[in-house]
């Protein structure tokens, strides 16, 4: 089962792969965690050009070229082997990100979007795709805790970026059946919950 979580930066994505592995794993599935962007050598650096707020001037072309290109390797490489090998993979972001960032959030043509992550990601669709869904506001005040020094080129991008992205997510969640919207402001337990039942159902009916 390959598994994508999304969702506005803060939105407390880490936490809730972190404990649906261990549930995974409490059944002795074989997990294989997977960050985007990163997740193999290559990957790693493409990440670290992409986040350092040294790169400012970074233009929305080349962002979406350098997330599309570490994704390709990241595809190829990792999840499609792990797939193959029936490993359960849980990708913290994968090309919807993509689509809600570069698309909505920096106003690239969808289409273009649309053609670039095919290409980038090879016919690897997500089984499942959780939103975790959170409003800016309450991302922000997650963001204050971080302190603004520690945060990466993306993080500091505005609140109207952040609006745009986050109704991105929104909309293309109506569009396909795989997306699972979760009100992120529930609490870790409530969540973890619903995160696990829907998996649950979702087994029973690929079998
Ligand atoms: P992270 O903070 O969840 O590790 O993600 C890195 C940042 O990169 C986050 O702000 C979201 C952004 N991003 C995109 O803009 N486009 C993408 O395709 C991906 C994967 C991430």
């Amino acid at each position: 089962m390959f598994i994508t979580f999304e969702g506005i930066d803060f939105c407390g994505k880490s936490t809730q792969i972190d404990l649906l592995k261990k549930y995974l794993q409490s059944l002795n599935k074989k997990v294989e965690i997977i960050r985007e962007p990163g997740g193999t050598e290559i990957s790693e650096i493409v990440r670290s050009v992409l986040l350092d707020k040294k790169h400012n001037r970074m233009r929305m072309e080349t962002e979406i070229f350098l997330f599309s290109a570490s994704r390709a390797q990241l595809v190829r490489e990792k999840i499609q082997p792990a797939i193959n090998k029936g490993i359960y993979v849980i990708s913290d972001r994968f090309h919807d990100s993509t689509t809600a960032y570069q698309g909505y959030g920096r106003g690239i043509d969808l289409e273009t979007v649309k053609h670039i992550n095919n290409l980038a990601i090879d016919g690897a669709i997500p089984d499942i795709t959780f939103i975790i869904d959170i409003s800016v506001q309450a991302a922000n005040e997650r963001k204050m805790r971080k302190g603004k020094s520690h945060l990466d080129r993306m993080e500091l991008a505005e609140n109207d970026f952040f609006e745009r992205v986050r109704e991105g997510y929104l909309t293309i969640a109506r569009q396909e059946k795989r997306f699972r919207v979760i009100d992120g402001t529930k609490t870790i337990n409530e969540i973890n919950k619903l995160i696990i039942e829907e998996i649950n159902l979702l087994e029973r009916k690929m079998v």
